[in-house]
């Protein structure tokens, strides 16, 4: 799948996000092996804690149907009533850690850009050093 109907699919699904304390909606769409995408948004929380990003929605989402082969994950986000994407989203520490337990290190992140562009990175850039289960074997 072509990076930018990936990021189309990230797009849409920022139409669920649940944002009424941020009011900042972000949406992802995870390209599995399978072929199969898995779209998330972000859910809030009165409590802020349990929040989940957009990204994790999509990935447990995907886990918990049986999937483990992720190939690159499309993310779009910005503030509500914006016209434009937020061209620097970029996932948060704990997502990085997510796609560090269930993707190799080529694994891709599409951030999808408000000119309709897009910038992609591989996860080894984002989280150099890292912490995984090899640590505790
Ligand atoms: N958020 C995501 O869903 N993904 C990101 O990559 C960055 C932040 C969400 C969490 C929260 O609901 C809102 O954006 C503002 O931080």
């Amino acid at each position: 799948m072509k990076n930018s109907d990936l990021c189309k699919k990230a797009i849409d699904a920022m139409q669920y996000s649940y944002c009424p304390y941020s009011n900042y909606s972000v949406g992802a769409a995870l390209l599995c092996k399978s072929g199969r995408v898995y779209t998330g948004c972000n859910i809030e929380n009165s409590a802020f804690s349990p929040t989940v990003c957009a990204e994790r929605t999509a990935f447990f989402k995907a886990i918990s149907e049986g999937e483990k082969d992720f190939i690159k994950i499309a993310i779009a986000g910005k503030k509500q009533g914006d016209k434009l994407l937020d061209d620097s989203i970029s996932p948060c520490g704990v997502c990085r850690q997510v796609m560090r337990e269930f993707c190799s290190p080529d694994f891709e992140i599409i951030i999808a850009k408000s000119n309709g562009d897009c910038s992609v990175y591989k996860l080894s850039e984002l989280l150099p050093v890292s912490f995984g289960s090899d640590n505790i074997k």
